[in-house]
């Protein structure tokens, strides 16, 4: 399973890429906006900035909600790095729609803001890259987030699509792990539960042990 950290904070990016484990980045107008940035210019440049940590796909999403304006924004945020900038499209109407315009183009695109089996299907249909459903945010509202993720990947790999499932609205470590259970292609998580990954009391203990013994061993 692929993993690419859900964030606009650069520092967070870095530190992620430093492990060397990450395969990308996925933002939202919220995290964008958690960063402080403002207007076009700036908006544009953070994203360099980012494109330029990560050695892989960085989603970024269009701020307009109509076809012509999803399309015009869509064209100027893939110009910003065409080898790494992934056009991340709203699973409306207009969203499909240009989903499949850029598909057709052969550029990346990611269909965001997905909650049902349905609304998967048509991303696919289009050519989304990725179909990204959002676990946490169904869970918030006592859905099961996950099985939605295990009936996607089930209904891509019945019919062949090669959009990939991208499970967004991580919160948690157990969301990973349920990921890694139900076959999810990619996870986007923030940096905390990534990290939380590496904890063990086991592995703090026998850390603890092993220095023990090579402290007995110095000369
Ligand atoms: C990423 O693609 C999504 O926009 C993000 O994971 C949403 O997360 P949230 O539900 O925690 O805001």
């Amino acid at each position: 399973m692929k993993f690419f950290i859900d964030t606009a904070n650069l520092e967070q990016i870095s530190r992620a890429q430093s492990l060397g484990i990450l395969d990308g980045v996925t933002t939202n107008p919220s995290l964008m906006a958690k960063e402080g940035v403002k207007g076009k210019e700036q908006i544009f440049k953070h994203y360099k900035a980012i494109c330029n940590i990560v050695n892989g796909p960085v989603s970024a999403e269009v701020f307009a909600t109509d076809y012509e304006g999803m399309i015009k924004e869509g064209e100027e945020l893939y110009a910003i790095d065409p080898t790494k900038i992934t056009i991340k499209l709203p699973c409306t109407e207009d969203g499909i729609r240009a989903v499949k315009y850029f598909a057709d183009k052969g550029y990346r695109t990611n269909c965001t803001l997905v909650f049902t089996v349905g609304q998967a299907l048509l991303a696919a249909k289009a050519g989304a890259t990725y179909c990204s459903p959002f676990v946490g945010r169904l869970d918030d509202i006592c859905e099961d987030g996950i099985s939605l993720i295990r009936d996607i990947v089930n209904m891509y790999q019945y019919y062949g699509f090669g959009t990939q499932v991208l499970a967004a609205s991580i919160r948690h470590t157990n969301h990973i792990l349920k990921c890694i259970e139900v076959g999810a292609d990619v996870a986007t998580c923030p940096l905390k539960p990534i990290l939380s990954l590496i904890d063990h009391p086991l592995t703090t203990k026998g850390l603890d042990i092993f220095n023990q013994a090579a402290a007995s061993m110095k000369e």
